[in-house]
């Protein structure tokens, strides 16, 4: 079999929060709370707070005099990663909130397996899922409950709250897909979104190389 190619290119340094597995393999119903994002049974879960997602967004000085009023939990990720399995999945819970105007977000990633897509279900909230291919084409999908998002191999994807309520999302992926933050992180998505009026703009990141 010829392996794929993206099996050639270097590997990214593992990602700091790689989540424990479930105990059993065995079949269960594993109940979610669309309203706050709990999993049960849960294998893990890591909350991100405010002061770790410094470098995300545009306007440092709106975020530290935010940050100077208390380090909130910016989003919440809980998991039922089964052992031995081509499937994990969990939640993302966001809460609300903008920074100068920038719609609180996720980091953004690629996956390191160029070969592994995801989906997204929204339960609860509104949102937008920004994506980017490699060659620099973005892409929107709202976020909305009934929606499933589908994300492709090797597209970046950011989930953006632009609503006032939580956003809340089941993803679907190969445990063995794993993040890449670098390439969001150092040079941001070519694309952000803003809230002018109450209303969310997608808008092209001056910040972009
Ligand atoms: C997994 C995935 C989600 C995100 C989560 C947080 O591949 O896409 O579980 O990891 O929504 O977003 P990031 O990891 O970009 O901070
Ligand atoms: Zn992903």
């Amino acid at each position: 079999m010829t392996p794929h190619f993206a099996a050639l290119l270097p590997l990214p340094e593992p990602e700091e929060n790689t989540l424990p597995v479930a105990e059993s393999a065995l079949p269960l119903g594993v109940a979610i709370d669309p309203l706050t994002g709990a999993v049960e049974p849960h294998s893990g879960r890591y909350t991100k707070k405010l002061s770790e997602l410094r470098e995300i967004y545009r306007d440092k000085a709106a975020f530290d005099r935010l940050l100077a009023k208390g380090d909130a939990i910016a989003y919440e990720v809980v998991e039922y990663r089964p052992p031995n399995s081509d499937v994990t999945f969990g939640t993302t819970t966001m809460y609300p909130g903008d920074i100068g105007g920038e719609c609180y977000m996720t980091r953004g990633h690629f996956h390191v397996r160029r070969d592994m897509g995801e989906v997204y279900y929204t339960q609860s909230g509104e949102g937008l899922l920004l994506l980017e291919s490699r060659d620099g084409e973005s892409r929107t999908v709202e976020m909305k409950p009934g929606v499933c998002a589908y994300i492709p191999p090797d597209w970046g994807h950011r989930s953006i709250n632009t609503g006032s309520e939580p956003l809340v999302f089941v993803w679907v992926c190969n445990p063995a897909a794993g993040h890449d933050y670098g390439d969001i992180l150092s040079r941001g998505m070519r694309k952000i979104v803003m809230k002018t009026d109450g209303a969310p703009d997608v808008i092209d990141n001056p910040a972009h190389p």
